[in-house]
């Protein structure tokens, strides 16, 4: 307890440090910049000071991540069995959830403006010759004219700006989320008995590793002269993947399955950026300030990197609201309905694409529109129409007793949940009649609620609380 303390608190105060440091390079940095023909240094040696000092600022940025990290994780373990365990994770989650969305949004809005503009260039009309091309375009009321160039600018601009730390800050506030909700709570949320029985650190070992052997076979495929052909290479990529979803299902609780998709295409969106576009951005950057040639397929391998992670944003979009919707994620077939809306989003990405190009691929829309309302149609919940006896609310309200309120009561009993779930009580018959609706969509549609059947509902229970509903879901009964 005490070590734990203290290590929070060290950890808290290098955290500080660091931002504090950081800021104070930024600073520096940018007087250099300002003040730079009043010192008596030459370009290149103002240069390397700028640029040290924007390395350092990125790697204190880094530590402060991962001082955040360790802040995070040894505050859980300050806090765990204590009564603000749960107050602490709903916390976190918060936190982490607004740092993950914000920064996701910041990187996703990126790729697709630059995407668009990519396929929207002028690249025909009175160009210089450096120039790939060129748009005009308004927004919040400014005319703005860009130019893109055919490789890089003869003289590199000092004021270079470099679009990363979305992508590293999207990643890290995913990581941490992914510990904060699935690995701190591996009983929970990640493991189901019911689909394999694991400990928790097989799990997050299984959860780990799998990412990082996505990501090799990404890695090793992008290398390969498939990349050159795309339809092979989506095709590929796709199957793969597909495959990842299944082993996913056939592990982990479900949700924690398709968030572990979204993780994977997640870490190999940021890879991309990591690994792929940002050394071939430095490489091109340092050949064009030697005056040394550039190689053309540096750029290209790093836009068609580029281009990947814009295919793949839909479908982690997806994943990230996934948990909401028991429907895919609770149906029998839970992988093939990932797959299948990856499949129809990254599409539908395709077809925006093309329409940014003035291109007309005339069955493109059409085929992912028909993939996703296939979909609605095969989640759609195979109701019972057996007849009803006229069922008592007093049946109800024991079934609901024996199987629900160990988790969803003011003061659960489970071992697991000591806090109700989602905030949802079953403590008066009014509870079970206002929350009816959500009961027929967990109970009786997608039968996913008890979690895991941790109480051992039984079929007939199952029909009759659909009896019930059907009837009204009256209450009388009881008074
Ligand atoms: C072992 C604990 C446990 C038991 C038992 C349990 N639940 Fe849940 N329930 C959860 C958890 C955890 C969640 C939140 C995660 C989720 O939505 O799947 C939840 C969520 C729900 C939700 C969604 C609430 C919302 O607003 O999204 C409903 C509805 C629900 N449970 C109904 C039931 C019913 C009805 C029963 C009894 C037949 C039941 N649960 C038994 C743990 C439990």
């Amino acid at each position: 307890m005490t070590i734990a303390l203290a290590l929070t608190t060290i950890i808290f105060i290098a955290l500080v440090y660091f931002i504090l440091k950081a800021d104070k390079v930024y600073v520096h940095a940018l007087k250099l910049n300002e003040e730079f023909e009043k010192n008596d240094l030459t370009e290149e040696e103002v240069e390397e000071k700028i640029h040290i000092a924007q390395r350092t600022r990125g790697w204190l940025f880094f530590a402060a991540g991962l001082a955040l990290a360790g802040m995070l994780i040894s505050l859980y373990y300050l806090l765990q069995g204590t009564p603000y365990e749960g107050h602490m994770k709903e916390w976190m989650n918060l936190l982490v959830r607004l740092v993950h969305i914000t920064f996701g949004i910041a990187w996703i809005g990126a790729s697709f403006y630059f995407v668009l503009l990519e396929n929207s260039l002028n690249r025909k009309k009175d160009l210089r010759d450096e120039l790939a091309g060129n748009l005009w375009a308004v927004h919040g009321g400014g005319f703005y004219y860009i130019e893109k160039y055919k490789l890089a600018p003869k003289i590199i601009p000092r004021d270079l700006h470099w679009f990363k730390y979305e992508a590293y800050f999207t990643w890290l506030s995913g990581f941490i989320l992914l510990c904060v909700v699935y690995y701190f709570n591996a009983k929970g949320f990640l493991i189901d008995p019911t689909v394999l029985d694991i400990t928790p650190a097989q799990g997050i070992a299984i959860g780990i590793g799998s990412l990082a052997i996505g990501l090799l076979i990404y890695e090793v495929l992008v290398r390969t002269p498939l990349v050159d052909n795309s339809v092979l290479f989506a095709i590929i990529g796709f199957i793969i993947l597909t495959g990842f979803a299944y082993f996913y299902t056939q592990v982990f609780n479900s949700r924690a399955a398709y968030i572990h998709f979204g993780a994977l295409l997640g870490t190999i969106m940021a890879a991309n950026v990591f690994l792929g576009i940002i050394p071939a951005q430095k490489a091109l950057v340092k050949a064009a300030k030697k005056g040394t040639p550039l190689d053309p397929s540096l750029a290209k391998n790093a836009g068609r990197r580029s281009l990947h992670n814009n295919y793949f944003t839909l479908p982690v979009l997806f994943v990230m609201i996934s948990n909401h919707f028991p429907s895919t994620f609770g149906n029998e077939y839970n992988w093939a309905i990932l797959a299948g809306i990856s499949l129809s989003t990254a599409i539908f990405k395709h077809y925006l694409n093309l329409v940014e190009k003035k291109q007309h691929e005339f069955w493109i829309l059409p085929v992912a529109v028909f993939i996703m309302l296939s979909l609605t149609f095969v989640t759609a919940p195979k109701v019972s129409n057996g007849k009803c006896d006229k069922v008592p609310f007093s049946t109800v309200y024991s079934i609901i007793n024996e199987r629900c309120v160990s988790c969803h009561s003011s003061s659960p009993t489970d071992d697991v949940w000591t806090s109700p779930p989602n905030g949802v009580v079953y403590d008066t018959p009014q509870d079970i009649a206002n929350l009816s609706e959500k009961i027929m969509q967990r109970v009786v549609i997608t039968k996913n609620m008890p979690q895991n059947n941790k109480t051992g509902m039984l079929p007939e229970e199952r029909e009759l609380i659909r009896c019930w509903i059907n009837q009204g879901s009256s209450i009388e009964d009881t008074e």
